[in-house]
């Protein structure tokens, strides 16, 4: 019966992986999938993670079934970070959190909500988007359309083009928005821009959703959540799916939340009765230890100061990869304006090297990047800063 098979293409980040270790040179480097390293080139575990997995331990009793959309500490935990502890759209219960397998697993949870509930809308991605969201949506039964987002001359967003092609989104149609540190372009809109943009969405009638998998390392835990906030106080409706892989080095765990936010509590209730079904019959209800482990590092003051701290160590170390990088490639005589890199947030840059180049820094360099000339700065350290400047600098 499966003669008749034919292979599925390797996935583009995480194929790549598997490629980079098969990869047998002892100089390799991997600059492909968004994983955070540490200065030893380590995915180390947060203290904060240790310390709450040593108290759940000692506290757990059961490991009976959660509910369908896991606890109530663990939603309320993920709203608050999103919304801000004070939000009225909590204290009014207009959003609702359902814990999902990861944040690939809350983007799909959203899909089959919006192809189930909402008809056939179109979804509007950014061009360009990180791989995985036009397989998701497509999952669904969901069409996608992208919208204009990068300007390759300018390394920059591309806003007037963005307004201009949401402009010609129908009613009801969903556009999804990067919370922060866009994949792949670390380009985010600035305050004035997140305002245009939810403007638009309220004036045309559109469903904004985010997806908010790095809040913590652009500028802050608060201050990540500057154009989520700025879209929740315009608009009535939309959709989160956030992820807490990066922001908690939870990458394994699969931990990751599908929230709604409804007009009303009585209309977000009916709405989430929907998405419980769907969640039922793909992953019946979530696993426990992940979302446990967040919930108990937010809901304690030292755990959660001393974890900020860390995601403030992640993000630190990031940036002075951004600026090392640029430096390096600059004494090595590269001419190329690298500058750009500097600017960008997060763990990804658009690096402007185009499909060969790519190749070649992986045949004869051993530097893995994705296809697109996406790099994960994150996987950059002083030790391979050199190698890795001298590859680029000789395929360039
Ligand atoms: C990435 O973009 O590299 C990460 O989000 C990991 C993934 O699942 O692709």
């Amino acid at each position: 019966m499966f003669e008749k098979i034919s292979a599925a293409p390797a996935d583009p980040i995480l194929g790549l992986t598997e490629e980079f270790k098969k990869d047998t040179r002892p100089e390799k480097i991997n600059l492909g999938v968004g994983i955070y390293k540490d200065e030893s080139g380590n995915t180390p575990v947060l203290a904060t993670v240790k310390k709450a997995e040593a108290i759940l331990l000692e506290k757990e009793t059961t490991k009976s079934y959660l509910s369908i959309p896991g606890t109530a500490e663990y939603g309320l935990a993920v709203q608050q970070l999103l919304f801000g502890a004070d939000s009225p759209i909590i204290s009014s219960k207009r959003a609702l959190t359902a814990q999902a397998p990861g944040g690939t697993g809350a983007l799909r949870l959203a899909a089959e909500f919006i192809k189930r509930q909402l008809g056939d809308v179109k979804v509007w991605i950014s061009n360009p988007t990180w791989a995985n969201h036009n397989g998701v949506f497509a999952a669904a039964g969901l069409e996608t359309v992208q919208y204009s987002y990068y300007n390759a001359e300018t390394k920059d967003m591309d806003f007037d083009a963005a307004l201009a092609d949401l402009a010609k989104a129908a009613p009801g149609d969903i556009v999804l928005l990067h919370g922060c540190c866009h994949n792949p372009t670390g380009i985010d809109p600035v305050a004035s821009q997140w305002q245009q943009l939810a403007d638009l969405c309220k004036e045309k009638q559109l469903l904004p959703m985010f997806d908010f998998a790095y809040q913590g390392f652009a500028a802050g835990v608060e201050e990540d959540a500057q154009g989520l906030r700025i879209f929740a106080d315009k608009c009535e409706e939309l959709l989160v799916a956030s992820s807490f892989s990066k922001n908690f080095g939870l990458y394994n765990e699969r931990v990751g939340a599908f929230t709604l936010v409804a007009k009303s509590s009585e209309e977000g209730n009916t709405a989430f009765s929907q998405v419980k079904s769907i969640a039922r019959v793909i992953y019946s209800n979530p696993p426990a230890h992940g979302s446990a482990v967040v919930t108990e590092i937010l809901n304690d003051a030292a755990l959660r100061a001393e974890w900020e701290q860390e995601v403030a160590a992640m993000r630190d170390r990031i940036q002075e990869m951004r600026t090392l990088f640029v430096q390096t490639l600059k004494d090595l005589g590269v001419d190329t304006d690298f500058s750009f890199i500097e600017r960008q947030n997060g763990m990804f840059s658009f690096s402007g090297l185009n499909k060969e180049q790519v190749n070649r820094l992986k045949e004869e360099f051993g530097i893995y990047i994705v296809g697109s000339g996406r790099i994960s700065v994150a996987g950059m350290t002083k030790a391979n800063m050199q190698p890795l400047c001298k590859g680029i600098a000789a395929v360039l």
